[in-house]
C-alpha cells in the first residue's frame, strides 16, 4: 500500500470551531466600535490571531498601542476559551472519525496543520489527539497561511514528501497553502468560496472511502 500525507486542518474541518472564533471576534470588534459580519468573517479563516486582529482594526481605521493590541488578543482569547474549555467529543464535524479510522486502516500518515496556538487543548477535548502522527500548529511556525510553511513542516514531520500530501482545509487561505506547498487541496465547505482547491466537498459526509482510496493510490 502506498503511504500518503494527510493533513488536516484543525477549525472549521474537523470541528466547528470557526463558529466559536467568529463569536468571540465579533464580540471584540463591536466593543471598539468596528462593525463585523459574516463576510468580515470568511477574510479570518485561517489566519492567525495577530494578522485577524490587525486586519479587524484596519476595517475600522483604527490604531491603538502595542499594549492595547496585547490586551485585546487576550481578552478575544479568553472569550474563546470559554467555548472551547466546553467541547467534547460530540463536537467532532460528521464522518471525520470515519474518515481518520479509514486513513489509520490503510496505515496513511496523518497530520494537523492549523494555525490555531489552541490546537493541542482542543484535539485532547474532543479525544482525537492519539489519531494524529504529527501536530503542527500556530506554535510552530512564523509565516501564517497562505504561506505553505505549517503544511510544509507538517510533511516534514511525517517524513512523506511534499508532493505525496494531501490537505483538507476550509478557508481559502489555506487552500492557497496547500496550492503553494504543491499538495493535494481538497476544500471543505462551499465550492464558490474554495474554487481554488483541486477539489471541494461540502463535508465529510459528502467524501467515500473509494474517493479516499484513489488518492492513496495516486
Ligand atoms: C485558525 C482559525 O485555524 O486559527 C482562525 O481559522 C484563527 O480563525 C486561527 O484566528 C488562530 O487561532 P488561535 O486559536 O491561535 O487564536
Ligand atoms: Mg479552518
Amino acid at each position: 500500500m502506498n503511504k500518503k500525507g494527510f493533513i488536516f486542518d484543525l477549525d472549521g474541518v474537523i470541528v466547528d470551531t470557526a463558529k466559536y472564533h467568529y463569536l468571540a471576534w465579533r464580540k471584540l470588534a463591536e466593543s471598539i466600535g468596528v462593525s463585523f459580519t459574516e463576510k468580515e468573517n470568511e477574510q479570518l479563516k485561517g489566519v492567525s490571531r495577530i494578522k485577524s486582529l490587525e486586519k479587524i482594526l484596519e476595517w475600522g481605521n483604527k490604531t491603538i498601542s502595542e499594549d492595547d493590541f496585547m490586551k485585546l488578543m487576550a481578552i478575544k482569547n479568553d472569550d474563546y476559551l470559554t467555548y472551547i474549555n466546553k467541547m467534547n467529543k460530540e463536537e467532532i464535524l460528521p464522518d471525520v472519525n470515519r474518515v481518520l479510522e479509514y486513513l489509520i486502516q490503510n496505515e496513511q500518515g496523518i497530520a494537523l496543520g492549523s494555525a490555531s496556538k489552541n490546537a493541542r487543548t482542543i484535539l485532547k477535548k474532543v479525544n482525537l489527539i492519539s489519531d494524529f502522527n504529527a501536530i503542527v500548529d500556530g506554535n510552530d511556525v512564523e509565516k501564517g497561511k497562505p504561506n505553505p510553511e505549517v503544511f510544509l513542516k507538517a510533511a516534514k514531520a511525517l517524513g512523506i514528501a511534499q508532493e505525496d500530501c494531501i490537505v483538507f482545509e476550509d478557508s481559502v487561505a489555506g487552500v492557497q497553502a496547500a496550492n503553494a506547498a504543491n499538495m493535494v487541496s481538497i476544500g471543505i465547505g462551499e465550492q464558490e468560496i474554495l474554487y481554488e482547491a483541486d477539489y471541494v466537498f461540502k463535508n465529510f459526509t459528502e467524501m467515500e472511502n473509494s474517493f479516499l482510496i484513489e488518492l492513496i493510490k495516486k
